[in-house]
């Protein structure tokens, strides 16, 4: 027979092992559970890094299609203005002005960078007139005049069309650039602000480009020159706002036009 204490010590002895067996698989079962979470935060992790990567592939697209859209903008303007004898740095021109514009009149900063890629389109209208009246040399008659106008309602018929909010800016200042803020414009005769701040302020950065460069037709105006016409046709030819940003702010359009030079030759 066990003395009572041999039988104790075999009975702690069991449960020593019982123990350690316990320990043993709790050890092992926190290993396969470290291993699975281990397994899970790789795949997780291998999840993330896919997503990371098509996201800056969206990203890299995103900006493809917006450069490429700037570009045909600018193409389209150049097309547009090179009817016209203009330059490619006349239409890039007009869009710095017409962002320095929108900004100081107090429209917002999507509302400006809009208008930047709108306003160089404003002559699109011009691939539709004939060659003969375009590159006419000297004065136009009465009858030329009228088909060169229609360039105005042309570019607005070929860009209206679509939905985009950028086209569908760039065709209300192809239609209004020519409008005058006392009503003497066309192609409507619209006054003040029922001409829309983009017509108004695409009309004086254009006049504003083209007045200061020499064309094969023409001598650049001097500044002085300049100055003097926008004061005259302040509330008459341009929004009189319009005229004071311009003066308010000359440095601004001064050193865009340094930056963006025509190339001479
Ligand atoms: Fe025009
Ligand atoms: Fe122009």
């Amino acid at each position: 027979m066990l003395s009572n204490e041999n039988k104790l010590i075999l009975e702690i002895e069991a449960l020593k092992v019982e123990f350690d067996r316990t320990t043993n698989k709790l050890i092992k079962d926190v290993r396969r559970q470290d291993k699975i979470m281990d397994r899970s935060d790789k795949r997780q992790k291998k999840e993330y890094d896919e997503l990371q990567a098509k996201l800056e592939e969206i990203k890299a697209l995103q900006q493809e299609i917006e450069d490429t859209q700037k570009e045909v903008v600018f193409t389209m303007g150049a097309i547009g203005e090179s009817r016209s004898k203009e330059t490619g740095n006349h239409v890039k021109r007009v869009a710095e002005y017409s962002k320095i514009f929108a900004l100081h009149y107090g429209l917002d900063k999507k509302d400006a960078e809009m208008l930047k890629q709108a306003s160089p389109m404003h002559d699109i209208g011009k691939v539709a007139i004939p060659d003969a009246i375009l590159n006419k040399p000297g004065r136009f008659d009465e009858e030329e005049r009228k088909i060169m106008d229609t360039h105005a309602l042309l570019g607005y018929g070929m860009l209206n069309k679509s939905s985009r909010p950028l086209l569908k800016m760039a065709a209300t200042v192809a239609l209004e650039h020519h409008e005058k803020w006392n009503g003497k414009g066309y192609p409507y005769g619209l006054k003040d602000e029922e001409i829309s701040i983009y017509g108004r302020i695409t009309a004086l950065a254009d006049v504003f480009d083209a007045l200061g460069s020499s064309r094969v037709y023409k001598e650049a105006w001097d500044d002085e020159r300049i100055f003097k016409m926008f004061k005259e046709e302040r509330a008459e030819h341009f929004d009189p706002k319009l005229v004071d940003i311009f003066f308010d702010n000359l440095d601004e359009f001064l050193s865009v036009r340094d930056k963006l030079q025509d190339i001479k030759g």
